[in-house]
C-alpha cells in the first residue's frame, strides 16, 4: 500500500482522497481552507455527494485517512502527490486561471528531499504539464528525481465515488523525454482498477491533458446539438424528445447526454470549452475550434429562450407574476449551483418583475449564498403555493414523481414549463394542466 498525499478537498480532491484510502492507501489530503478541513477531520463531507460521506467517515476512523494544511507534513509523509486543486474561468476572460494549480507546484516542491512523483489531476490547457515539471525540478531539492505526470479525472459530480472507484478508463500522460518511474506508481495506486480490466491509456503529457478537454468538449457539442435540433422543432412543430430517441437507437449516436432542454452549466462545462478555445488560440490553433463558440451560444441560449417561453405562457409580461421555480443546482444530485443554467433563469425572469420562489432538494444554501434576493421555499409544494406558473429547470427524480393532482389545488394556475423535458405530458395534460415543454409541441 502507498502513502499519497491530495492536494484540494473539493469535489475532485476530497473524492479522490477518500477513494484512494478505500483501496487501502494511507491518504493525507491537504488544504488552505480550515473550516473545509475541521469538516473533514470530523468525517463531513463539505458538500453534498451521495455516498461519498459513508467512504470518507468510514476511512477517517479506521486512520488511513487523514487531513492538514501543512504542505511540510504532507512532503515528510508521501512520495506520491496528487493535485486536484480548481481551475475556474478567469475574470473577464476565457481562458483558465492556473494559480492555484501553481500554488500547489511553488509551495510543495521546494520541499520535495526525496524521489517524488506528482499526478495532477485537475483539468488544464495543454502544455501546463511539461511547465509544471520544469518548475518542480528547478525548485525542489531533489531535482531531477521529481516528476509530474498528468492523470486527468473523469468523474461526474453525483456519481463521483463510482466514477473513481470504477472508471470508464484512466488516463496517464508522462514527459517523454525523461520517463521516470509514474507509470509504475500509477500501476500500484491502482492497483485493484487495473485488476477489473478498465482501460488504462498511456500516453504523453500534452494527448493526456487533451483528452480531458476533448471528452468535455464533445460533451457540450452532443447537448448543445440536440438543443439546435430543439429550436428547430419548435419552428417545425416537431418533438424533439422523440427525435432523439430516434436518433440516439444509432449506435454510433448514442441516447446519452442527447436531452434537449435548458443547456449544460456547472462547475467544469461551461469554463472548459471556453479555456479550450482560448488555448487553442494561444497555440495557433483557434480555427480548429471556432465551432465551440457556436456550442457556448447555443447553450446561452436555451437560458434566454426559457425565459421567453416564460413570458409568452403568462400572457406576454413577467410583471407582478408568482413563479414557482423547482430545481436550482446545475444539475439532479448535486447541491453545485456554479453556472446553473436553474439560477441563472429565475434570476433573469426576477428581474423582469416576476415574484421568483425556488425549491431545491440540495442547493438551497449554497444558491442563496450567490443569489440573495430570490425568495427560497422548504418544500416543492411550498415553492407552487398560488403561483401563476411553475418551472422544472433540474430534474430531480422528487420533480419528475410530482403529482398532478396533489399540486393543482396549491396553484393559482395550472400551467406548468418542462425547463428539462423530464415530465409526462400526457400526465400532466390529463390532469387539467397545461403543460409545455421546450422544443415539443
Ligand atoms: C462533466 C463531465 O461529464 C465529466 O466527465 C467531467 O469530469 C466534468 O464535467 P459534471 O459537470 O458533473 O461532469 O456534469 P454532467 O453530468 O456532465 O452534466 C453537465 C451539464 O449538462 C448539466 O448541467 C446537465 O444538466 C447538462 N446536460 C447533460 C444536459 O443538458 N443534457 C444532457 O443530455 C446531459
Amino acid at each position: 500500500m502507498s502513502r499519497i498525499a491530495v492536494f484540494g478537498t473539493g469535489y475532485l480532491g476530497a473524492t479522490h482522497a477518500a477513494c484512494m484510502a478505500e483501496l487501502g492507501h494511507e491518504v493525507l489530503g491537504v488544504d488552505v481552507d480550515p473550516a473545509k478541513l475541521a469538516k473533514l477531520e470530523a468525517g463531513e463531507v463539505p458538500f453534498y455527494e451521495p455516498g461519498l460521506d459513508d467512504v470518507l467517515k468510514r476511512n477517517v476512523e479506521n486512520g488511513r485517512l487523514r487531513f492538514t494544511a501543512s504542505y511540510e507534513e504532507a512532503a515528510a509523509f508521501a512520495d506520491i502527490h496528487f493535485i486536484g486543486v480548481g481551475t475556474p474561468q478567469k475574470k473577464g476572460e476565457f481562458a483558465a486561471d492556473l494559480r492555484y494549480v501553481d500554488a500547489v507546484v511553488e509551495t510543495l516542491a521546494p520541499l520535495l528531499d526525496r524521489p517524488a512523483v506528482i499526478f495532477g489531476k485537475s483539468t488544464v490547457p495543454v502544455g501546463t504539464a511539461k511547465r509544471l515539471g520544469e518548475r518542480a525540478r528547478a525548485l525542489a531539492p531533489a531535482g531531477n528525481d521529481v516528476e509530474v505526470a498528468w492523470n486527468p479525472e473523469f468523474l461526474r459530480e453525483g456519481y463521483a465515488v463510482a466514477d473513481t472507484l470504477h472508471p470508464d478508463r484512466m488516463v496517464l500522460g508522462i514527459d517523454p523525454e525523461s520517463p521516470g518511474r509514474a507509470e509504475e506508481v500509477a500501476r500500484v495506486v491502482y492497483a485493484q482498477l487495473l485488476e477489473e480490466g478498465i482501460p488504462f491509456i498511456v500516453t504523453d503529457l500534452a494527448t493526456s491533458e487533451l483528452v480531458k478537454t476533448a471528452a468535455n468538449a464533445f460533451l457540450a457539442t452532443k447537448i448543445s446539438f440536440i438543443n439546435a435540433m430543439a429550436e428547430v422543432c419548435e419552428a417545425a412543430d416537431a418533438d424533439v424528445t422523440v427525435l432523439a430517441d430516434a436518433i440516439g437507437h444509432d449506435a454510433r449516436i448514442g441516447r446519452r447526454f442527447l436531452n434537449a432542454g435548458i443547456g449544460f452549466g456547472g462547475g467544469c462545462l461551461p469554463k472548459d470549452i471556453r479555456a479550450f478555445m482560448a488555448r487553442a488560440g494561444e497555440i495557433g490553433a483557434d480555427e480548429a475550434l471556432t465551432f465551440l463558440r457556436e456550442v457556448d451560444n447555443i447553450n446561452m441560449r436555451r437560458r434566454t429562450r426559457m425565459v421567453d417561453a416564460v413570458r409568452e405562457a403568462t400572457g406576454g409580461s413577467l410583471l407582478g407574476t408568482r413563479v414557482a421555480v423547482l430545481g436550482a443546482a446545475f444539475k439532479p444530485n448535486s447541491d453545485d449551483v456554479r453556472d446553473s443554467p436553474a439560477l441563472n433563469i429565475a434570476g433573469q425572469i426576477q428581474l423582469q418583475g416576476a415574484s421568483v420562489v425556488v425549491f431545491d432538494p440540495q442547493a438551497i444554501m449554497n444558491s442563496r449564498a450567490l443569489f440573495p434576493t430570490l425568495e427560497y421555499a422548504y418544500s416543492a409544494l411550498d415553492a407552487c403555493e398560488r403561483a401563476d406558473i411553475v418551472l422544472v429547470l433540474t430534474e430531480w427524480q422528487e420533480f419528475r414523481e410530482l403529482d398532478p393532482q396533489a399540486l393543482a389545488p396549491v396553484v393559482k394556475n395550472k400551467v406548468i414549463l418542462d425547463g428539462r423535458n423530464c415530465l409526462d405530458p400526457q400526465r400532466w395534460r390529463r390532469a387539467g394542466w397545461t403543460y409545455r415543454g421546450l422544443g415539443r409541441r
